[in-house]
């Protein structure tokens, strides 16, 4: 090899590799991301907004950037040496997110644009193909609207119907009510992982067996999971598990759809285009083989990688640590604002991921975000394109503060003083 050829190819790979951290110094870990240096409004960043997006490590900013500055080639048409190379890492990335989610093969693994993308495709293609008039597809009242309106689409183009499992007042689903409505009509169960409005984390394991002893194969929402709680999809049995990188630590427009391999050979492609054939006359086109028969066109190369250093950065720092931390801080969080008079937290489950939503009596949440706001605190506010689930709860919206792995209990204390001038203010 030459020394160019030596230089280029490992050099825009993830820069940390090795041994799980021990132990979680979070002020180390901040130390990793550049945007909680800044300050806003004159108050140092208190980033609360992770279950929108979350903040990017060096660790992928700078993978990312050196794909551009020094790899940067279309993949798996070139015999080029960066195209060849480019197509590497792109596979690795691929291996990567396989072992993440402990999928059994890496042809299990389709990039998509995101977890939106990921539900379409399966409602597009496995749905059209299995799901006709006056079937049904069952959800939960806590699904996010991208969960909610792909099969409200499909149910609409075959006149099939959705089902919806309740919850009660903590946020938490029915059980009981599970069985009672699978039946031989229903063809599909869509069910998030995580609540991104409640936080709720649901029994997934119980809810496919009771759905696969009705051979009722289970899509699985797990945009709000895979940064929070190992995921391992066999031990699961989940047929269709989808996420997106943004939500993890990696960059937008790019995510994943895992799905059993003999689901995906007998599913139609998705869109058709390059990549995605093996060989195409007018009269005829055959399709490639999985994972590429559902990649048509040129993918996202650059977000892929940055995936693959995102999920390395994870396993660097070990996934029971973050896990720890958060669950730390969602335990003094919850303590903290419910010790204050008139706020009240919606969404109690007993199993619950490192989110809070919250109303404060008479206030609307779009007034406490904006102040927040004001004192450097990002937090979301509004039905967090969880309708259902504002309807259920009666409210129009929450204010929610969201956690990642580098957040403090400093920044929760900051979180509970903006509350007050908050109230202070309406007071
Ligand atoms: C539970 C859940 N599902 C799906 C999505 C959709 O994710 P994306 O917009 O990245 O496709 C989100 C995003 O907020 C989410 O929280």
């Amino acid at each position: 090899m030459s020394t160019a050829a030596n230089s280029m190819p490992h050099e825009f790979h993830p820069l940390i590799t090795g041994e799980t951290m021990t132990g979680f110094d979070v002020e180390k870990v901040r130390r990793d991301f550049p945007i909680l240096e800044q300050q806003v409004y004159g108050h140092r960043l208190v980033y609360l907004d992770n279950a929108a997006t979350s903040q990017k490590p060096l660790a992928v900013i700078d993978v990312i950037s050196r794909y551009y500055e020094r790899g940067n080639a279309n993949i798996h048409r070139g015999v080029h040496y960066l195209s060849e190379h480019a197509t590497e890492e792109h596979e690795a990335a691929r291996r990567t997110v396989r072992s993440f989610l402990n999928a059994a093969d890496k042809r299990e693994i389709i990039f998509v644009r995101s977890a939106t993308e990921g539900i379409n495709l399966v409602a597009q293609t496995y749905g059209r193909t299995h799901v006709g008039a006056g079937d049904e597809v069952l959800l939960t009242a806590m699904e996010h609207h991208s969960n909610i309106v792909p099969w409200q689409m499909l149910c609409e183009e075959k006149g099939a119907h959705l089902r919806v499992v309740p919850i009660n007042d903590r946020g938490e689903l029915l059980m009981e009510e599970l069985p009672k409505l699978l039946s031989e009509r229903t063809k599909l169960l869509a069910v998030t992982h995580i609540s991104n409005a409640l936080g709720t984390i649901n029994p997934l394991r119980k809810i496919i067996e009771i759905a696969h002893q009705h051979n009722v194969p289970v899509v699985v929402d797990g945009a709000q999971a895979v940064s929070h709680i190992k995921v391992d999809v066999q031990e699961l049995d989940a047929d269709f598990y989808v996420f997106s990188g943004h939500k993890v630590y990696a960059p937008t427009g790019i995510g994943v759809l895992y799905g059993k391999r003999a689901l995906l050979e007998e599913m139609p492609p998705y869109q058709g285009g390059g990549d995605m054939i093996r060989s195409v006359t007018f009269e005829k086109t055959l399709y490639n083989d999985l994972p590429y028969k559902f990649e048509a066109g040129t993918p996202n190369i650059g977000g892929a990688i940055g995936l693959g250093a995102a999920i390395d950065y994870i396993n660097h720092l070990g996934m029971e640590n973050i896990a720890a931390h958060e669950h730390d801080l969602l335990g003094y969080a919850t303590e903290s604002l419910s010790a204050i008079p008139g706020v009240r937290i919606i969404g109690t489950a007993a199993q619950k991921a490192a989110v809070i939503s919250f109303i404060i009596e008479g206030i609307h949440p779009h007034d406490i975000g904006t102040i927040l706001d004001r004192e450097g605190i990002a937090v979301r506010t509004g039905h967090h394109c969880a309708q259902p689930v504002m309807q259920r709860f009666r409210i129009p919206a929450t204010a929610r503060a969201s956690f990642a792995l580098y957040n403090t209990r400093a920044e929760v204390d900051a979180l509970v003083k903006g509350i007050e001038k908050v109230m202070e203010v309406f007071a």
